[in-house]
């Protein structure tokens, strides 16, 4: 027990040497003038989604294949893929104050459907990211799930938000594929094993 606790610990070490290794290639072309704020919101913002889609896919996918060794140790690290969305998405706006410059701009184009999606999408991962926690677990209780259901709403957000600042909806629903295929074979799999229940007890 204490050999995996312990060997869990050095992969969630690795684990975050490996995701902070993108930010810190963005920090540095800002820093070096190798890239301006604005070239960097592609990059901040499809990784945001892409971490959160990592962390939205496992549950569903252990439902239909149920566990297993690899399906278990993502599962373990699903909190850490979320926070690590959350930190993306969090760089990805730091890009967006440093290239707007000035509130009076940010709120000046607030009120554009493709730029207040992204607002809302941030304000459901910090609802979620907030309570990724075993404090806030234990003291939520049932709460706290319904809470974490916020990313399902930022994940949706999100790609619109996508969709509408780049006028085509392929890559957002690239993104949004896997989902609905997982959920999709979720609900046939679920629907068939009811049903084998139901011919075992009639
Ligand atoms: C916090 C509020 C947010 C603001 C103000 C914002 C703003 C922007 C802006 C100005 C762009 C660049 C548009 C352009 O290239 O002309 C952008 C791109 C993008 N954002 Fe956001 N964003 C926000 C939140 C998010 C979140 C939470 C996500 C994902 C989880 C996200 C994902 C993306 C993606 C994937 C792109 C790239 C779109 C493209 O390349 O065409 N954004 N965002």
């Amino acid at each position: 027990m204490g050999a995996g606790v312990t060997g869990m610990a050095a992969w969630r070490i690795v684990l975050w040497i490996v995701l902070s290794i993108p930010a810190g290639l963005m920090i540095r072309a800002l820093a070096s003038g190798e890239a301006l704020a604005m070239d960097l919101y592609h990059p901040s913002g499809e990784l945001a989604l892409r971490l959160m889609l990592l962390a939205m896919l496992v549950g569903p996918l252990i439902d239909i294949f149920r566990p297993n060794r690899f399906l278990r140790g993502w599962l373990a690290v699903r909190r850490n893929l979320g926070v690590a969305a959350f930190g993306y998405a969090l760089l990805h706006l730091a890009f967006y104050v440093l290239d707007m410059r000035a509130l009076a701009a940010m709120l000046d184009e607030l009120s554009l459907p493709s730029i207040w999606t992204g607002w809302l999408s941030f304000v459901a991962m910090l609802a979620a990211a907030s309570v990724s926690n075993d404090w806030a677990m234990r003291r939520l209780g049932r709460r706290w799930k319904r809470i974490q259901q916020a990313v399902y709403a930022a994940f949706v957000l999100a790609a619109i938000h996508w969709w509408l600042l780049d006028r085509n909806p392929v890559p957002a629903l690239i993104h949004l594929a896997p989902l609905l295929v997982v959920w999709t074979a979720r609900l046939t799999v679920n629907g068939r094993r009811k049903l084998n229940t139901k011919d075992v007890h009639p």
